[in-house]
Formats: C-alpha cells, sequence, structure tokens
C-alpha cells in the first residue's frame, strides 16, 4: 500500500459521536429511524432534528447509504448505512458490508466530505463477527482511498482495545506488512544506515499525520508537536507501534477531556513510549 494511503488512515478508541470530523457514519436498520448501539447514540447527541429529516428519507436498503446533516453533533454530516445481519456468512454478508463502506465513502465524497468517521458497521446487535468486519473495512476503505484522493483522512472509531488492536492487525494485513518480516536483515550491510534513515522518515510522516488528525478531531493544538513527533518516531520499530503511540495519546486527549492549546507532559510521553514498544 502507498505510504499517502496509509497516512490517510488512522484507528482512533473513542465514542463516534464527539469526533471534530465532517461527517460521522451510522450503523442503522432499514427503517433510518433510530434504535440502540451507535445509532442510539448519535441521535441523542444530534438531537431530534436529525430523526425528522431521516424520517422523509423513506427507509435505506442494506448495503446502501443515505446522508443527512449532523445537526447538534460536531460532524457537518452524518452518513446512515445499513449493514448486514450475520447470518452465517453465506448469504453475501461479506460483500454487502464491504457496500456499506464503499457507498458511504462516495456518499461523503458527493458532498466534499474530506474527513469522515466510520465505527465498526454489523458488529454489535447484528453479529458480525468482528476481526472478519475490520479486515473487511479497512480493505475496502484502502482500496477506495488509492483510486480517490478527495478523503484526506479516514479514522476508524472503536470502542474497546481489542477492536483497537484488530484495526492494527488490519492494516498491517492490508500493507503487506507482517509485524516481524524478514528481509532486512538479509540485505547488504552496507544498506543498514539507509534504511534506519528511510525507517525513520516513513514513520515520522505516518506520526505526523496522525498528531495532525488528532489536533483537528479534538480541536486542540499540540504545542511540543514537533519534538513529540521525533521522540516518537525514534522509539517507533515499525508502524503498528507508531499507530499505538498516537493511539495511546489519543485516548489520554478523551480520557482528559483536553482543549485548546496543549504541552504533552513529560510523564504522558513516557508512557507513551511504553505504549510504543508494548509487544
Ligand atoms: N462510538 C463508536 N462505536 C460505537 C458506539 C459509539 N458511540 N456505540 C457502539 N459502538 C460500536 C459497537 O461496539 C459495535 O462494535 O459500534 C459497533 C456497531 O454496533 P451497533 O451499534 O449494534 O450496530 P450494528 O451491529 O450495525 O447493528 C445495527 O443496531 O442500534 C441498532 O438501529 C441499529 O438496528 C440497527 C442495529
Amino acid at each position: 500500500m502507498a505510504d499517502a494511503v496509509t497516512n490517510r488512515i488512522s484507528v482512533v478508541e473513542g465514542d463516534i459521536t464527539q469526533q471534530h470530523v465532517d461527517a460521522i457514519v451510522n450503523a442503522a436498520n432499514t427503517t433510518l429511524l433510530g434504535s440502540g448501539g451507535v445509532d442510539g447514540a448519535i441521535h441523542r447527541a444530534a438531537g431530534p432534528d436529525l430523526l425528522e429529516e431521516c424520517r422523509a428519507l423513506g427507509g435505506c436498503q442494506t448495503g446502501e447509504a443515505k446522508i443527512t446533516k449532523g445537526y447538534r453533533l460536531p460532524a457537518r454530516y452524518v452518513v446512515h448505512t445499513v449493514g448486514p445481519v450475520w447470518n452465517g456468512g453465506r448469504k453475501g454478508e461479506d460483500e454487502l458490508l464491504a457496500s456499506c463502506y464503499r457507498k458511504s465513502l462516495e456518499l461523503a465524497e458527493s458532498q466534499e466530505v474530506k474527513t469522515i468517521a466510520f465505527p465498526a458497521i454489523s458488529t454489535g446487535a447484528y453479529g458480525f463477527p468482528l476481526a472478519r468486519a475490520i479486515l473487511i473495512a479497512v480493505k475496502t476503505v484502502t482500496e477506495h482511498l488509492t483510486r480517490s484522493p478527495s478523503i484526506t483522512q479516514a479514522v476508524f472509531v472503536c470502542h474497546n482495545d481489542r477492536a483497537f488492536r484488530m484495526y492494527l492487525d488490519a492494516l498491517a494485513e492490508v500493507a503487506g506488512e507482517p509485524a516481524n518480516a524478514p528481509g532486512k536483515r538479509e540485505r547488504e550491510a552496507g544498506d543498514a544506515d539507509r534504511d534506519r534513515g528511510d525507517a525513520y522518515a516513513a514513520i515520522r510522516e505516518q506520526i505526523d499525520g496522525q498528531l495532525k488528525m488528532i489536533e483537528a478531531v479534538h480541536g486542540i493544538r499540540i504545542v511540543n508537536c514537533d519534538a513529540l513527533a521525533d521522540t516518537l518516531a525514534r522509539a517507533a520499530g515499525d508502524r503498528t507501534q507508531a499507530s499505538r503511540a498516537t493511539a495511546a495519546l489519543n485516548s489520554w486527549v478523551v480520557i482528559n477531556n483536553i482543549r485548546g492549546e496543549i504541552e504533552i507532559p513529560d510523564d504522558m510521553i513516557a508512557r507513551i513510549l511504553e505504549q510504543t514498544t508494548k509487544k
């Protein structure tokens, strides 16, 4: 996968209703009239005007998507998509789930959305196995972003550490980067310095992108951003570790409800570094 696409995809642990992106995606049902799970949370946060607009849409078929305004949400739009109910995997569930991501991206692009956040569609009430759904999500979004330049950031928002790790595994798999890939070891010794420089540059670029995304999503400014990115890029051995580091920072920002300008304190940087090198 091209680096440019890797840098346009991030994973955060948190609540999708709180994301400061242009559009968030809702895992709705065919009535589009709201219910529990992420759907209920989005309707509660957006307020009653969202339901009123949804009523006028006449429902939505599985694998399709419709768009509304975001009302009281930080996001300008909500893309409502209907994931498949898991039925054993032989009823076209994989294709329908991929279609949800594709159609959501196409619809968002038609409204000039640049940043979009997705929940793990179908993995709650609809019972789709989590790892399988996450791999489909990551593959489909990556393929779409590779073809289409207009979305600058797609964010996968997950609720827990287990899902978070599954997203990182799926991103590594799609990028063709198994965590302990052989190869470098076997190259000429003279390539080692250049390899180290290239690896730093690639990881630094990824971290810069993810820190910018954290700033944009939470509406904050990290004053020691440059030094932090340098420290993290030097500590991270690969992209997975880099993502783990920025995810730890993201969780800290969410949990502490950070607003405005912030200098990330040294003790927090030490904790992020622990996360960075965690196996
Ligand atoms: N932010 C991010 N993710 C969330 C949030 C939230 N606020 N709330 C729930 N999730 C996660 C769940 O942990 C799950 O992994 O979203 C995923 C999707 O779960 P559901 O909301 O149950 O969606 P789905 O499985 O697609 O089922 C859709 O549920 O609420 C109804 O109307 C909806 O009938 C439809 C069905």
